[in-house]
């Protein structure tokens, strides 16, 4: 099946005004996320939040179906929160680790989630160790299959990093976490949206991502998966009267699905945007999408290339639809400035988003260029010329 790109289009009131390549930043939210927002909050203006809710309520109870249905999880297995961070918050920090404890990690990690292991093991005494890299740049599983033993308490790590291309092999680290019983915490937040994502196939334990990014969802919106048997066991680390209600002055009882994870107040436009912008991926085919992401990854990459004095930073042997890249001569906020000024969104990844990957590359700043399939062949030439442009 490919894509209706023609429909799509019209669908994107932003590729009217700009060429969008910061879809790993925020997508642009297609009208039907738009209409189903600015519609539930209408309702709220005119019936009242509490009311609108209660209206609502199937609708807004679909969206756990929906993220569920993106998975492959079961609806309580679901907790909807305001990012992806809150949501691997929630997982990571419920976990128990004690002094000698090891948490298994990897060169490309994220800042959020490596300051917590940081934070873990300044209270706790666990050590945090990343695993190597192979010769392409994407996590060495055989390492990873070394490094087991009775003392590693989490292998948690960045699916594709925020600084490019790389895509780690969750799939494969998922089998030596089953075989091992290891508990395995997966960051999907450059994952969701722009290719399939099956919790069974993975083999994670928890996985988190946000709404906005490749989803094409509305801002502050995440989820968080928890396998049902493991969610059972933990305990969140913050629980207010939702997550946890108050059944007698001396007791609270934890929700049996992954709502504990949740507290009482939440956007509910947001949260149906989240939906309907599920929905809308999930019509237009996950397979489909990827291809088309990496087509047109592909491409650019292949474009920049060519040009002197523009280095490709991409990592791994499979590539998805983040393409990062410097220019000789002009540092990477320079580069974003004049291609916004050409109508063309990109962005920057600073070296400390990153900090362990960038420091064994030595890279600065770099400019990072995300298509989506909504995006056009003919966008992709155009940000080669302009990026030419500046490297003359
Ligand atoms: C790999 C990765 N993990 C986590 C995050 C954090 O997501 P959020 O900003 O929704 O908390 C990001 C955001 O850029 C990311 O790229």
């Amino acid at each position: 099946m490919s894509i209706d790109l023609q429909r799509v289009r019209a669908e994107t009131i932003g590729v009217n005004h700009r060429i969008h390549l910061n879809n790993a930043g925020a997508a642009l939210m297609p009208t039907p996320v738009l209409d189903a927002m600015t519609g539930y909050l209408r309702r709220e203006a005119e019936v009242g939040g509490y009311e609108t809710e209660d209206e609502q309520a199937e609708r807004l109870n679909g969206v756990y179906r929906s993220v569920a249905r993106l998975l492959g999880a079961a609806p309580d297995e679901i907790a909807l929160v305001e990012n992806a961070t809150v949501a691997w918050q929630m997982a990571f920090y419920a976990l128990k680790f004690q002094s000698g404890d090891r948490i298994l990690t990897a060169q490309a990690e994220y800042a959020a989630n490596y300051v917590a292991y940081l934070q873990v093991a300044k209270r706790t005494g666990a050590v945090i160790e990343v695993i190597p890299n192979d010769e392409s740049g994407a996590l060495c599983v055989s390492a990873l299959e070394r490094m087991i033993d009775d003392h590693v308490r989490l292998i948690a790590i960045t699916w594709i990093p925020t600084n490019g291309g790389l895509v780690n092999p969750a799939a494969a680290i998922g089998k030596i976490a089953r075989r091992n019983a290891i508990p395995y915490l997966l960051d999907a937040c450059q994952a969701v949206g722009q290719m399939p994502v099956d919790v069974v196939a993975l083999g994670c334990d928890m996985l988190s991502a946000p709404g906005r990014k490749f989803l094409r969802g509305p801002r502050g919106t995440g989820f968080l998966y928890v396998r049902r048997e493991l969610m059972l066991q933990l305990e969140p680390p913050i629980i207010d009267h939702f997550g946890a209600p108050w059944v007698a002055a001396d007791r609270y009882e934890l929700r049996p699905d992954a709502r504990r994870f949740e507290t009482w107040e939440n956007n509910y436009a947001a949260r149906l945007g989240l939906g309907v912008a599920i929905d809308y991926a999930l019509s237009i085919g996950m397979e489909p999408i990827m291809t088309r992401c990496r087509l047109l990854a592909d491409m650019m990459r292949n474009e920049l290339r060519r040009i002197p004095g523009v280095a490709i930073h991409d990592l791994g042997r499979e590539r998805a639809a983040i393409v990062t890249f410097t220019v000789a001569g002009a540092d990477a906020e320079e580069v974003q400035r004049r291609l916004a000024s050409d109508g063309i969104n990109v962005t920057t990844s600073q070296p400390s988003s990153t900090l362990l990957d960038a420091t064994a590359r030595s890279l600065p700043m770099i400019v990072r260029a995300s298509p989506h399939y909504y995006n056009t062949e003919d966008e992709v030439a155009r940000l080669a010329r302009a990026v030419a442009l500046l490297a003359a």
